[in-house]
């Protein structure tokens, strides 16, 4: 449906397609390829993995971001996120006020000597790692092995641009462990969890 069809729905509709539209949703105005209802499952996962690190592959505008840096900051943890663009800044005072310039990485990350990677190879704190990027599939088979024992990676567009053939090695190896399955089902989100084994 585009822009213009989308304004010629009566208003009950137009909300309902905001919620289920992911190029539509917003958060504090700032858009984020996501749907609303996935927030809750971001919510959850810091009182249920505890991470004491968050990254997020894939700003692009930043609503997600901004939201994860709420998350993490409430909880005196750091928060990284990461693209090949920068996000445009324009018309998004809390990029400023969040200090998301700290955040912020700009690079592809899939570069031998990546920030990310260097990221991920140190001596860091507890890590949930949400693969957003422009190849999920990549993400997760890359990075996923730099995790370590009990830590939490997410990917996201499952059946769209990430499906279980990419990630069946690394299930059947144990070295990735489905996680929340049931809590992603339950609100129809395109997240997919897994705990490192
Ligand atoms: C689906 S969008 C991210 C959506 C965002 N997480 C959100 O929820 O609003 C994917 C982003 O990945 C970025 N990207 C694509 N390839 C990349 C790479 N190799 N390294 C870093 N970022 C990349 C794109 O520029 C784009 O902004």
């Amino acid at each position: 449906m585009n822009a213009s069809a989308i304004e010629q729905l009566d208003p009950s509709q137009r909300s309902l397609n905001w919620l289920t539209d992911l190029f539509r949703t917003t958060f504090c105005g700032i858009q984020m390829a996501q749907r609303w209802v996935d927030l809750v499952l971001f919510e959850k996962l810091m009182d249920e993995v505890f991470p004491e690190l968050v990254v997020e592959i894939g700003t692009w505008e930043g609503g997600l971001s901004l939201y994860l840096r709420m998350l993490t900051l409430q909880r005196k943890n750091p928060f990284h996120t990461f693209d090949i663009l920068p996000p445009r800044r324009e018309g998004n005072p809390l990029w400023k006020v969040l200090r998301m310039e700290e955040c912020f990485t700009q690079e592809d990350v899939f570069g031998s000597g990546s920030v990310l990677r260097k990221l991920l190879a140190s001596d860091r704190p507890a890590v949930l790692l949400l693969c957003d990027g422009g190849n999920k599939a990549r993400e997760v088979r890359e990075f996923a092995l730099l995790l370590r024992p009990g830590e939490v990676i997410g990917a996201h567009d499952w059946g769209n641009e990430i499906g279980a053939a990419d990630v069946r090695p690394l299930v059947e190896a144990e070295q990735l462990i489905p996680f929340w399955l049931p809590q992603c089902e339950a609100i129809n989100s395109l997240w997919r969890f897994w705990v490192r084994g």
